[in-house]
């Protein structure tokens, strides 16, 4: 398969992208630290010379355009897209500030939707194609400390549940990825517990494997995440018991 990974100069995004091309697929990496990804480029083990550096901003959409065209240029047919790139800053409640929310939403909702457009149009032309959204857990529902992250997932999973029909409709698999707590850089920045974190290595397998099957949504670990979707149907004033002790 050929494959194309943002957010993969590091964590998740970093070890799925290792994990395909140990596989013997063509992963095009992309994030905007070009180093890291030249480093990964560069490596002379086991999966040397599967992985191509396709550096760009996902805030910029010139920088997505220009780094698609050249993966399509390099490499056709693609198979596969994983739009993994996402920020996340914690906040507390009173610094909380426009440009928070707008750096939040346009990495995560608006960079999504930069990759999403152009892959739609050459999968749809293309008649095949799989795409993966990476969201999160903490956009089942409302957590504190985390409303722009949390809705900027929660924009993604709407958005997925609504293409999903008319992406099988032109033979384009599409899928949703809610991963609970990571061991990532993302992470390190939280104080608190987190429960259940997994190791990054192991979240990037859970992926791989599940990209495998037709499931729409891989959420992991499941002693976590099915907790959360049960949160789901509380009634807000049940819900609000629950969070409000999270604060
Ligand atoms: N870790 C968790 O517990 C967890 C849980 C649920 C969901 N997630 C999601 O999983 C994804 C990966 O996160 P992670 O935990 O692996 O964190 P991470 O190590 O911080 O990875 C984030 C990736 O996104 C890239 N990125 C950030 N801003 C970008 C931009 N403007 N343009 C292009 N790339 C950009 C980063 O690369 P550069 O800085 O080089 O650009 C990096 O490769 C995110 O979408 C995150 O929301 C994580």
């Amino acid at each position: 398969m050929n494959i194309w990974i943002t957010g993969a100069s590091s964590g998740i995004g970093e070890s799925v992208a290792r994990l395909y091309a140990e596989a013997g697929h063509t992963v095009f990496a992309s994030a905007r630290n070009q180093d890291a990804l030249k480093a990964m480029e560069s490596a002379s083990n086991e999966y040397a010379g599967r992985i191509v550096a396709a550096p760009l901003d996902v805030t910029d959409n010139n920088s997505v355009i220009d780094a698609f065209e050249k993966i399509k240029h390099d490499k056709n047919p693609l198979d596969l897209v994983i739009l993994n790139a996402g920020y996340y800053e914690p906040v507390e409640f009173a610094d909380l500030t426009l440009e928070h929310f707008e750096k939040t939403y346009d990495v995560n909702l608006r960079g999504v939707v930069r990759c999403l457009i152009p892959v739609l149009k050459y999968f749809t032309e293309q008649q095949h194609g799989h795409i993966a959204i990476v969201s999160s857990v903490s956009g089942f529902r409302g957590l504190p400390r985390a409303a722009a992250y949390g809705s900027s997932k929660a924009a993604l999973i709407n958005m997925a549940e609504s293409l999903k029909p008319e992406c099988n409709a032109n033979s384009i698999q599409l899928s949703l990825i809610n991963p609970g707590f990571v061991k990532s850089k993302l992470t390190e920045q939280n104080k608190f517990n987190m429960p259940f974190i997994m190791e990054t290595e192991d979240a990037a397998k859970r992926i791989v494997d599940g990209l495998e099957s037709t499931a729409f949504e891989l959420t992991f670990p499941k002693r976590f995440t099915y907790w959360l979707k049960l949160f789901r149907i509380l009634p807000y004033w049940l819900y609000f018991v629950v969070t409000k002790k999270l604060l």
